[in-house]
């Protein structure tokens, strides 16, 4: 890459609000590092390219971004840097040539933090397309492409993002990241299992390496090798994203403290989750206010595309009671219905409430993992429930719901991901009364790769929507949903790819649903 980097053209073009980004920029990097600066090595020799695992931007606000990357010459071995803190250097542009510099500073990556950086840019301009790279000694990583959120008192024409969840890397080629990067998203979402923690498996598409993920190295390396994948790369360098994990960042379906294996003690599940949550931080474009501390940390929060859309993001993970009944597909036990039982937990809870009471946006979109409409899957006599979703903890399901109705929160949106599957659900107001009003619409999108080659239509399609009739699509193949927003209408279309055990599958719309602002009801586009 022939970019002139620091030139002094340049340089004189820096002005305050660069200055300043650097500024704050190795004011954090003092905060990750307990060495001193003086040890900072400048001038780094590298065992091989360092930039392999790409680049990546998240959570945009309207004046800045967060930048990422991680030098890792040999990512999949341990990353193969030495044990120094090493100087990094980044630039924004606002061409894609880099001869516009908006903003420019130098960070450190430290062997604390796998020699992950996270450069949160300040001082960029509103609703704009930018590009950055990073440099490190004389190497240089790609270019990635981001833009920052409209001004918030703004009333932005149209967003256009991508839904994504569950990519098992075992399971398939992530060809619905090839498609969606040629859409030209303003965002993506992830809703979560961004990598599985399962040991290497025979037979497979791809393999992993090595066992179940336990360790801090072993999530790093899980990580790593997730993030060499080329079309996942290039979708973090074509848009920012907006992340947030479902349980196989650490463990399938644990629950707070709990592991799903009953013998695992408290104190080496949190040990573990420590390790899962410090290697997601590390590998994520995410704000200091994320910075994992132990076993905690916090990704809930909210993002807003002027007053078009707010994004609530939740973690139905860490905070949840454990699946009450044992789990499973079962009917509503008394503690599924127990109200002092909660997903979110009463903090997150709270913070949702608040949050959705002082928006002022004409979406109000909760992105986040588990199905939220109470569907039964038994189509004969009796009931089943899956207990790790929303009626699971029917008390909070309700409160939700309750809130959203009662509050007349404008437009919401559940967007959903875990199950490996599409769902276009009205949310209503009550499941024993089939006939009572929509409150809200879910999305739910399908997995990215996991489960393997899907079927457009699931044997029990008919019996599934004849017994939930609030059910309006359903399929089981793989892909993303891409929504674009306006004042006046949601559409929501279901892309897939027809499989993914080998590569080179064409994009298909499976399904398309028009939302109307004011009316939580889906009708087919
Ligand atoms: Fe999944």
């Amino acid at each position: 890459m022939n970019t002139p980097f620091f030139s002094l053209t340049n340089s004189r073009r820096m002005h305050r609000r660069t200055f300043l980004a650097a500024t704050s920029s190795l004011a954090a990097a003092a905060l990750w590092s307990s060495r001193a600066l003086a040890n900072v090595v400048t001038a780094p020799k590298f065992s091989g390219y360092p930039f392999t695992l790409g680049v990546a931007s998240g959570d945009p606000t309207a004046t800045g971004v967060v930048l990422w990357t991680r030098l890792a010459p040999k990512p999949l071995e341990d990353g193969g840097m030495p044990p120094d803190d090493i100087e990094v250097s980044w630039q924004v542009a606002e061409d894609e040539a880099m001869t516009k510099i908006a903003a420019k500073g130098t960070t450190i990556a430290n062997p604390e933090w796998a020699h992950s950086v996270h450069v949160e840019v300040e001082g960029l301009r509103p609703d704009r397309w930018y590009w950055y790279q990073f440099k490190a000694g004389s190497e240089v990583s790609p270019k990635g492409r981001t833009r920052t959120m409209p001004a918030s008192d703004s009333l932005p024409e149209r967003l256009r993002f991508a839904v994504a969840s569950c990519q098992h890397f075992e399971a398939g080629f992530f060809t619905a990241y090839e498609h969606m990067a040629r859409e030209g998203f303003d965002l993506v979402v992830h809703l979560g299992d961004y990598i599985y923690e399962g040991k290497a498996q025979e037979n497979r598409t791809r393999r992993h390496l090595g066992g179940a993920t336990v360790t801090l190295a072993d999530y790093r390396l899980r990580h790593a090798l997730y993030r060499t994948d080329l079309a996942l790369q290039a979708m973090h360098a074509a848009a920012p994203w907006i992340v947030t994990w479902d349980d196989h960042e650490v463990e399938n379906n644990y629950a707070a403290e709990h592991s799903e294996r009953k013998v695992v003690r408290t104190e080496a599940a949190l040990k573990r989750r420590a390790a899962a949550y410090k290697a997601y931080y590390e590998h994520m474009p995410l704000r200091r206010a994320a910075l994992p501390k132990g076993p905690d940390m916090q990704l809930y929060r909210q993002l807003m595309f002027g007053r078009l859309a707010n994004f609530q993001v939740l973690d139905t993970r860490q905070y949840r009671d454990v699946q009450p009944c044992g789990g499973g597909r079962k009917p509503q036990c008394p503690d599924a219905l127990s109200p002092d039982r909660t997903l979110l937990g009463t903090g997150q809870r709270q913070w949702l409430f608040d949050s959705l009471g002082a928006s002022s946006a004409t979406w109000n979109i909760l992105a986040q993992q588990v199905m939220m409409a109470r569907v039964d899957r038994a189509y004969d006599e009796g009931e089943a429930f899956v207990m790790d979703q929303w009626p699971g903890y029917e008390a909070d399901r309700r409160r939700v719901l309750k809130f959203l109705h009662e509050r007349k929160v404008a437009n919401p949106v559940v967007l959903t991901g875990d199950i490996h599957s599409n769902w276009a659900n009205e949310l209503i107001a009550d499941f024993d009364d089939l006939d009572s009003r929509s409150v809200a619409t879910e999305i739910v999108g399908t997995s990215i790769s996991s489960g393997g080659d899907g079927r457009e239509k699931p044997n029990d399609l008919d019996q599934l929507q004849s017994e939930n009739p609030f059910v309006k699509f359903h399929s089981t193949e793989r892909g993303y949903v891409s929504c674009e927003v306006t004042p006046k209408s949601w559409k929501s279309d279901f892309r897939a790819v027809e499989y993914v055990t080998r590569r080179g599958a064409p994009l298909l719309t499976r399904a398309s649903f028009v939302v109307e602002a004011g009316q939580p009801k889906l009708q087919r586009a």
